[in-house]
């Protein structure tokens, strides 16, 4: 099934996340560990929840929430979080087990994604539909996203116009 533009932007994202993971597989285990819990918290957690709060209440209007598709992505997300708070967590030889844990479901989250979940949203909803929410998909991820600190946003909005901070 040749996906929708909708769907082919949330996979591009997936994709774009495994090849961060993948381009960091020789640095050192801290390099790894700081960049994946950046990568979860300004785009993993923000693309979840977009998913939650948009497409998968959508899907379940159509469908109903105990759906398969939808308890599985929802039990998928639950265990992405748990995974990133015990990376967060871990400690010393620890650190490098939970990093791999969350790496590799990531991986496998995006794939059934990709192969299950998107698949079935498009039937469900189709092409028109899913473009209709891009605003509210785009909207609920954004809100997700950490908020610069105060001296952070002063900085970035003395620099855009052009006066020094
Ligand atoms: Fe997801």
């Amino acid at each position: 099934m040749t996906l929708c533009p909708q769907l082919r932007r949330l996979s591009a994202e997936h994709a774009r996340w495994l090849a961060d993971v993948a381009g960091r597989a020789g640095a050192g285990e801290e390099d790894r560990t700081s960049r994946l819990l950046a990568l979860w918290d300004l785009e993993v957690l923000p693309h979840c929840r977009a998913e939650e709060e948009v497409l998968i209440p959508e899907l379940a209007r159509r469908l109903s929430e105990a759906d398969a598709a939808i308890v599985f992505t929802l039990s998928d997300h639950v265990a992405l979080r748990r995974l990133a708070r015990e990376l967060r967590e871990a400690r010393g030889g620890a650190r490098a087990a939970a990093r791999a844990a969350l790496e590799k479901k990531l991986e496998e989250h995006a794939r059934f994604e990709e192969s299950t979940l998107f698949p079935a949203v498009q039937e469900a909803l189709g092409c028109d539909r899913i473009a209709g929410l891009a605003p509210d998909l785009a909207a609920a991820a954004e809100a997700s996203r950490p908020r610069p600190t105060s001296s952070a946003a002063h900085a970035a909005s003395t620099a855009k116009k052009g006066r020094k901070p």
